[in-house]
């Protein structure tokens, strides 16, 4: 499948148009950004680190019965998707307390949460994806309740799966972001899920192995996202 036209240019990926309609190619770049945008950089490799992790967990997803966007892996940097109609939210999944969580209810990190939580948050970096609910979502219209319905199963099952996945590899999953999009009407998973996307610890040491290397500047970026990439893959 070959690129068309680049019709979207994101912070970490580009798409591209190809011969079929229903299909797209995403593009993982080494452009890192964080507060909303307000802080840039690379991290040498990341493309391809997060194409071929995202790559894995979407196949792992879709034999667990979860639909995804991914048709399959081109190269190092591109897969084959379907073109989806993105749902304005990002769906944060916390197993433990971090980052926003822990900033919002003014909380330490590292807290184990009696339960998952599942967070909305409206997609828009000149607000800063403020957190919203699903009566936001349904009064504005961004979404109906069914799809709801099916976007927090999904996110749920998601972390089951993921949880699960990465404590074997040694990783523990403290949190992470998905998107997902409507696809001939029904909802599929998008968007990537990468160390960009993920808190992962790791499960011994604590580390952390993910993109908060690069955001609170620990150093060792690089290296972190190779090894998850090698466990990954292991
Ligand atoms: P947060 O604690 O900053 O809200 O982040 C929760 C999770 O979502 C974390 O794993 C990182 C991920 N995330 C993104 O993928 N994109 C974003 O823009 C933000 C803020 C977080």
């Amino acid at each position: 499948m070959q690129k068309l036209k680049l019709i979207y240019e994101g912070k970490a990926k580009k798409v591209y148009s190809t011969g079929k309609p229903d299909l797209l190619i995403q593009e993982f770049k080494d452009d890192a950004t964080a507060f909303d945008a307000a802080k840039r950089g690379t991290i040498l490799q990341k493309g391809v680190v997060n194409n071929k992790i995202s790559t894995k967990i979407f196949a792992l997803l879709e034999s667990k019965k979860i639909p995804t966007h991914f048709v399959e892996s081109l190269n190092d940097r591109e897969m084959l998707i379907k073109k989806v109609g993105i749902v304005p939210v990002e769906v944060t999944i916390r197993n433990i307390v971090a980052g926003g969580m822990a900033k919002l209810l003014g909380l330490e990190e590292g807290i184990v949460l009696k339960k998952p939580v599942l967070e909305y948050h409206y997609k828009d970096d000149a607000l800063h994806d403020p957190l919203i609910n699903e009566y936001h979502i349904e009064a504005l219209g961004i979404a109906a309740k069914p799809e709801m319905n099916t976007i927090a199963l999904y996110s749920f099952k998601i972390n089951d799966v993921l949880k699960e996945f990465f404590l074997k590899k040694g990783l523990i999953l403290v949190d992470f972001k998905l998107e997902f999009g409507r696809f001939k009407g029904k909802i599929i998973l998008a968007d990537e899920i990468s160390p960009d996307t993920c808190r992962l610890w790791d499960s011994k040491t604590k580390e952390k192995l993910d993109k908060d290397r690069f955001r609170r500047d620990l150093g060792n970026v690089e290296e972190a996202y190779q090894e998850v990439l090698k466990r990954v893959m292991a």
